[in-house]
């Protein structure tokens, strides 16, 4: 373990200049010089200090373990305890460090409280969109581009949960690492080939409307693909689905203008569905894009004798690593057509070839793990390096999510139930009647109840799904969160907003205040821990700690009432709060709503 006494070459004056220009990026990189390491080294070292119930010994903290050569965490305790002390011991405060402690393991410091207040209401007020992001922890990761396949849903089935859970996540990891200044293209990869179109070309001359598609595309392809499936239990019905899938296959001209039609209509009201989400795709690609550029990667498999035929005459790539076939992945049928798998391998050819992507993002549910394992493997075998940059963020199962109306079959079922649900809950509290447009602050309100349910816990943990939970207006929902932003919008629209430069920092210490203002230093924190697992969770409990706190300040520190001074510092403390709550909410893919 490194000696502090050597890497603290500054000593106590040092650090204190370094802490001068205190904000936590500055103090990273002062003491990277003080501690002879790079800054990088230290974004994980020092950090605000977690805001929780009871109040905060300090506002930043250094973590001695992560700054020492040796950090194994079994070595915690006495020694690195006493490095803090002694360390604690060297270091001076000043005018801008009031307080300096050891903890154990830990250097603690406490900045002036004047000085805290005007720092940090200053860069939240001054970057508005942009803070956080703007933090010197974002400063040393390069600018990216990534494709963000998610949604992903299937042309005439079911849009379950799964789709429903892919879409928000999915939007989710799209709009943090735009807010990170990444190129971000968004995805839509449809399940729009296939058998099941066979049956559904059949079905359409049996059971088809054309009005019908037009008006209501989703709703009225599922039901003859409903009916259809009943009727193809007869050998007739499934040799016709089979000739109409061939026909397809072949590109016969009327069998195809028949498709583009299901597919084109589909699209236009998902993207009206999708606004509705406030999700929007940069691109609408499927699997049907991939049929001819399939037959092209079976050849390449075959001229890079990665391809086998087994007796029965289907084809398989060997992926076990003694080549003892121990593990296998099928990607040609007998009858040498492609799979689910051999359109994946073509599209994410074609994706790196047309985008040329620092990165390539697949969202879907944990039980795909298998396939897209499998499908990284034969890149690699097949000699793409740039499958490294390939990942497969999976989410876990929901599960007993339904309508009063029973099993949700399409996305909008979903809306419209946490709309109908929301609308009823704020007709119950008297509030609707104020509102300008209860529906659209219903839908919305509702929205990020099933955004904050679902991003709560850990992407790959199955939860319970219920209505009664997410749509509560009391703890840690997305109604609450909305309130709480609503309440603070308001206080400005009663009060004005108020200019820093007129305000007495000094109005602002007292506990309720403080608190608030540590919990806003940390923001980039959760910011950098959300762009490095991709987890909402980080964001989700962040912002509900800051809506507890709001809440809090918002009773114990009145502005009406108070003397012009006194309101016009809490209205500045109030407007850094709500800037920052909406940020992170629209990171999540909720829009903030004005009132309630
Ligand atoms: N359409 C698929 C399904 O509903 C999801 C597609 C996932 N993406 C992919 N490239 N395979 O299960």
């Amino acid at each position: 373990m490194r000696e502090f006494s050597g890497i603290l070459r500054g000593g106590g004056e040092a650090l204190s200049k370094a802490l001068l220009i205190f904000l936590v990026f500055v103090l990273r990189c002062g003491l990277s010089k003080v501690l002879d390491l790079p800054p990088e080294n230290l974004i994980k070292s020092i950090s605000a200090v977690p805001v929780s119930k009871k109040r905060r010994v300090a506002d930043f903290q250094l973590s001695i373990a992560s700054v020492t050569e040796d950090s194994s965490s079994d070595c915690l305790a006495p020694g690195l305890h006493l490095q803090a002390q002694k360390l604690a011991e060297r270091l001076k405060c000043d005018a801008v460090v009031s307080e300096i402690s050891a903890g154990p393991g830990t250097v603690n410091f406490t900045i002036n409280r004047e000085l805290l207040a005007k720092t940090v209401l200053q860069q939240v007020l001054k970057d508005g969109s942009e803070y956080g992001v703007k933090s010197e922890l974002f400063s040393t990761v390069p600018k990216q581009k990534a494709v963000i396949e998610f949604s992903s849903p299937n042309i005439a089935k079911k849009f379950h949960i799964g789709h429903l859970r892919s879409t928000i996540v999915g939007n989710f990891i799209a709009n943090l690492k735009v807010a990170l200044g990444h190129e971000v293209i968004r995805m839509n990869y449809l399940g729009d080939w296939g058998m099941q179109f066979g049956l559904l070309g059949v079905g359409f001359q049996l059971f088809g409307n054309k009005e019908k598609l037009k008006t209501s595309p989703l709703q009225h392809l599922f039901e003859v693909y409903v009916q259809i499936n009943k009727a193809a239990e007869d050998e007739n019905t499934k040799k016709l689905a089979k000739d109409f899938f061939r026909k397809l296959e072949e590109h016969d001209e009327q069998t195809l203008s028949l498709w583009k039609q299901f597919r084109d209509f589909s699209i236009d009201e998902y993207i009206r569905i999708y606004k509705r989400l406030g999700v929007h795709f940069d691109e609408y690609s499927g699997e049907s894009f991939y049929q001819e550029k399939s037959k092209e990667v079976l050849k390449m498999l075959e001229n890079k004798g990665l391809l086998q035929k087994t007796i029965k005459g289907t084809g398989i790539v060997d992926l076990s690593e003694k080549k003892d076939l121990s593990s296998f992945s099928t990607v040609m049928r007998s009858d040498g057509t492609s799979l689910y798998i051999t359109r994946d391998l073509a599209a994410a050819i074609d994706r790196m070839n047309k985008h040329n992507c620092d990165s390539m993002i697949y969202v879907t549910g944990k039980s795909q793990s298998n396939h897209f394992q499998h499908l990284f493997q034969i890149l690699k075998l097949m000699g793409y390096d740039w499958v490294e940059r390939c990942q497969h963020v999976s989410f876990g199962l929901v599960q007993g999510m339904k309508t009063r109306r029973g099993e949700v079959i399409f996305l909008e079922d979903v809306l419209n139930e946490v709309r109908s649900r929301m609308l009823q809950n704020m007709a119950s509290a008297k509030t609707t009647k104020e509102i300008e447009d209860p529906m659209e602050t219903a839908e919305k309100v509702g929205l990020a109840a099933l955004i904050i349910q679902d991003f709560q816990g850990l992407l790959s943990s199955d939860y319970q799904f219920s209505w009664d939970r997410a749509l509560q207006s009391r703890g840690d929902t997305g109604v609450f969160l909305q309130y709480t932003h609503a309440r603070l919008h308001s206080l400005e629209q009663m009060h004005g907003n108020e200019q820093l430069t007129h305000i007495n920092v000094a109005c602002l210490q007292e506990p309720d205040a403080i608190s608030v203002l540590q919990h806003l230093l940390r923001y980039d924190e959760v910011l950098y821990r959300s762009s490095q697992d991709l987890q909402p969770k980080h964001i989700v409990s962040y912002l509900l700690t800051l809506s507890h706190l709001a809440a809090v300040a918002h009773k114990t520190l009145p502005v009406k009432g108070s003397t012009p001074e006194l309101a016009q510092a809490r209205l500045c403390l109030f407007q850094a709060a709500r800037s920052v709550l909406a940020n992170g909410m629209k990171l999540l893919g909720i829009t903030p709503v004005t009132q309630m």
